[in-house]
């Protein structure tokens, strides 16, 4: 930790309603245009509805990685009578610079009913269980992100069996145009650093 200091700028940044101290790196990689569209993610102690960094105080990154279950996703700009994809992967794993195993699918569920978004209590069918935030020691920041796609009427969302063997490499891209998905109705994503960094 001693070794960290001298690389971490502390300054004060509000980010909704969180102070956040944060190295430049981890500003600079938080891309604020990724989020955009109303996505709502939240997590016992922290509603993030904008790109954010979570802060080190309170505990936040222990208790997103050691604590705290999937999160609620609130999309209130759902259409009731469509079917939507959730997908939360990290782009940075196993670290930003040599991300050999991007990405890594913490996350997908299908056959998700807009009805069900708009109220806050996302259902549909899980094809690969909630894996929190895990960011190895040393290895910066991680952007974890979350994309809701409309899903195609007809279409039996899957993968396949190479696929669900592993969630590490997951090639998105080819999954997105195997089911037509197109762009996201909505992104998130928030960065987070091993809590014990
Ligand atoms: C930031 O996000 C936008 C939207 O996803 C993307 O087009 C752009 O390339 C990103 N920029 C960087 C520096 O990652
Ligand atoms: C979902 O988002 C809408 C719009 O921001 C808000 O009015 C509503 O209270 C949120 N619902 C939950 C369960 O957080």
């Amino acid at each position: 930790m001693a070794g960290l200091a001298p690389f971490l700028v502390l300054c004060a940044y509000v980010l909704g309603f969180y102070r956040v101290e944060a190295a430049p790196d981890a500003l600079s990689s938080l891309n604020s245009s990724f989020c955009h569209g109303g996505l709502e993610v939240i997590y016992p102690e922290l509603d993030i509805n904008n790109c954010l960094i979570i802060p080190k105080h309170m505990k936040l990154r222990d208790k997103v990685s050691t604590v705290w279950k999937s999160p609620q996703i609130n999309f209130s700009a759902a259409h009731k009578k469509k079917m939507y994809v959730l997908v939360m992967v990290d782009p940075d794993a196993p670290s930003r610079t040599k991300p050999t195993s991007a990405h890594w699918r913490h996350w997908l569920v299908v056959n998700i009913q807009g009805s069900t978004l708009k109220k806050g209590h996302m259902h549909g069918t899980t094809l690969t269980d909630y894996h929190p935030p895990t960011p190895p020691q040393k290895s910066g920041f991680h952007r974890y992100q979350f994309m809701l796609f409309k899903q195609p009427p007809d279409t039996a969302v899957s993968l396949t069996e190479q696929e669900k063997s592993v969630r590490g490499k997951w090639d998105l891209q080819a999954f997105i145009k195997r089911f037509h998905l197109g762009a996201p109705v909505a992104t998130l994503q928030f960065l987070t650093q091993n809590y014990k960094d």
